[in-house]
């Protein structure tokens, strides 16, 4: 969807649908105004309760010729006092959902005057381009008849240049281009995306946006002796990797922030294998390798002056002749030596390497990584925030803070050392899968094992990765998370 602007006043704007903001408690200008070229209309809608301006309501009417604009789209946008940044940017991802209704492919949105709001242009642009997503690239019937935005015009408020504007958008835009690569990454099937079409994404990635990119493969992985990570791969026909994208926007000096992504392509659970039904979501098991590269993308379109560096193992996660099995044991790249129990927890036995691997050659002076790793984290928490467990109180805050102000939040969990009693194994030094009882903890404990004295937080984003729900700027399916939470981040606290 492009972006526009004008200088225009709402009222006088010739355009398809013309989409203003409503408090519930409170008539501004704008409302009045509205109203008044219809004749009274929109406080009949109040009065009748047909829309009253509530959050997560919207109504859309047709001018008939009373105003320039063919439709207004109205969106509720709640108490006026109680209007924050996450609220506006959700009003305009509900306004696409009523706009894609209604087939009105461009449209100009009043909603950067919303309030008065000094961040209003970025939240109006963020939820309206978030929210106008959808990935029908597999559909072949209609072709002509699907639906999909063309052009947005934001109305700015007085005193605010197109040039200014413009610059403000880029930003919101560079976001939006980094959450949309791992929408796609997460929405293509598994026969798509496997560990080398993830491998030649993060090429292309590094020559378009200037990072360096190396990807390792079985022989170089094998040397480095990363056999948990070799092991997950075995029973496929794909072979696994070890991807490595750096971002440098500091100076050499400085340690960068490593970013580690689970990169499962699709979670069958090998030996230990699932059950049939939904076993299909399993292809978003790289969800965490996705957020890592839409975030790579979208720091280095920023131009953030940190130092990245983006760790992605990846693999297929098969039954088979060749596939490791229960009661196999491993020696990981740390050395230490690792009992299988259940070849389903494959997510820990990948990052165990990945997280010593960026440890060891990066000192990196924080690791976060992120993770579709438990069912557990998912009866936990539900689909409203992602398990986050870590070694260092800085980071979590600072996490926490980036969740609230971005709607991508984050829920901390506790990491306590006895939870690690479950987790040794008779034979070797480690089992890689414990009880059922807080299982998502004791994935996060065995990955603690592996990282040291580095300051690490883990981010299991099993439940918020995927939603079978829409929300108001994520459509169903696949939501992106990790990249707006984590450029929020680096942004604030780097
Ligand atoms: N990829 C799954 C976790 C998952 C579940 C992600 C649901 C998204 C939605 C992971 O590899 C897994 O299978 N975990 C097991 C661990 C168990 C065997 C200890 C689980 O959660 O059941
Ligand atoms: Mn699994
Ligand atoms: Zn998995």
């Amino acid at each position: 969807m492009k972006v526009e602007f004008s200088n225009e006043e709402p009222v006088n704007v010739a355009t398809s649908a013309l989409v203003i903001g409503c408090f519930e408690d409170d008539k501004d200008g704008l409302f009045t105004t509205c109203d008044q070229a219809l004749d009274g209309c929109l406080e009949r809608l109040a009065a009748t309760k047909e829309f009253s301006g509530k959050v997560n309501t919207s109504r859309l009417i047709y001018t008939l010729g009373r105003m320039p604009a063919e439709r207004l789209v109205l969106v509720g946008l709640g108490k006026k006092a109680e209007l924050d940044d996450e609220r506006l940017c959700r009003a305009a991802g509900n306004a696409m959902q009523a706009l894609r209704g209604a087939r009105a492919a461009s449209f100009a949105s009043a909603l950067p005057l919303a309030g008065a709001r000094a961040n209003a242009l970025e939240m109006a642009c963020e939820g309206a381009l978030l929210g106008s997503y959808s990935f029908d690239q597999y559909k072949t019937r209609n072709k002509e008849e699907r639906f999909s935005f063309d052009t947005m015009t934001l109305l700015l408020p007085a005193g605010t240049t197109v040039e200014e504007a413009g610059a403000r958008v880029e930003r919101v835009q560079a976001v939006w281009l980094g959450v949309s690569t791992a929408r796609d990454l997460v929405s293509h099937p598994g026969n798509v995306v496997t560990p080398g079409y993830l491998a030649q994404t993060a090429q292309a990635l590094a020559e378009r946006q200037e990072l360096t990119c190396r990807v390792l493969e079985m022989d170089e992985l094998q040397k480095l002796g990363m056999n948990a990570l070799l092991a997950v791969g075995k029973g496929s026909v794909e072979s696994p990797r070890l991807i490595v994208l750096e971002y440098r926007g500091a100076g050499a000096e400085v340690a960068p922030v490593a970013l580690v992504g689970k990169g499962i392509t699709f979670d069958s659970g090998g030996i230990s294998i699932k059950p049939g039904p939904g076993m299909e979501e399993m292809k978003t098991d790289m969800a965490g390798a996705a957020a890592v590269l839409g975030t790579l993308e979208a720091a280095s379109t920023l131009k953030l002056p940190v130092n990245l560096v983006g760790i992605i193992p990846t693999a297929e996660n098969m039954p088979g002749s060749k596939a490791f099995k229960p009661g196999d044991v491993l020696t990981s790249m740390s050395g230490t030596t690792i009992e299988i129990t259940n070849t389903d927890a494959e997510g820990r036995l990948i990052l165990c390497d990945a997280l010593h691997y960026a440890v060891a050659n990066y000192k990196p002076q924080v690791m976060i990584d992120l993770a579709t790793l438990t069912g557990a984290c998912v009866v936990a928490l539900g689909h409203e925030a992602s398990g986050m467990f870590g070694n260092d109180q800085g980071v979590i805050e600072d996490l926490k803070r980036a969740g609230e102000r971005t709607g991508e939040r984050v829920w901390e969990m506790p990491l306590w050392e006895e939870y690690g009693e479950g987790m040794k194994s008779e034979i070797a030094d480690l089992k890689n899968a414990g009880s059922r009882d807080g299982g998502s903890i004791l994935a996060a404990w065995f990955l603690k094992q592996f990282v040291g004295e580095t300051k690490w937080v883990h981010l299991d984003i099993a439940g918020t990765a995927w939603l079978d729900k829409a929300r108001p700027y994520i459509p169903k399916g696949a939501s992106g998370v990790g990249v707006r939470l984590l450029i929020e981040y680096l942004r604030t606290v780097h």
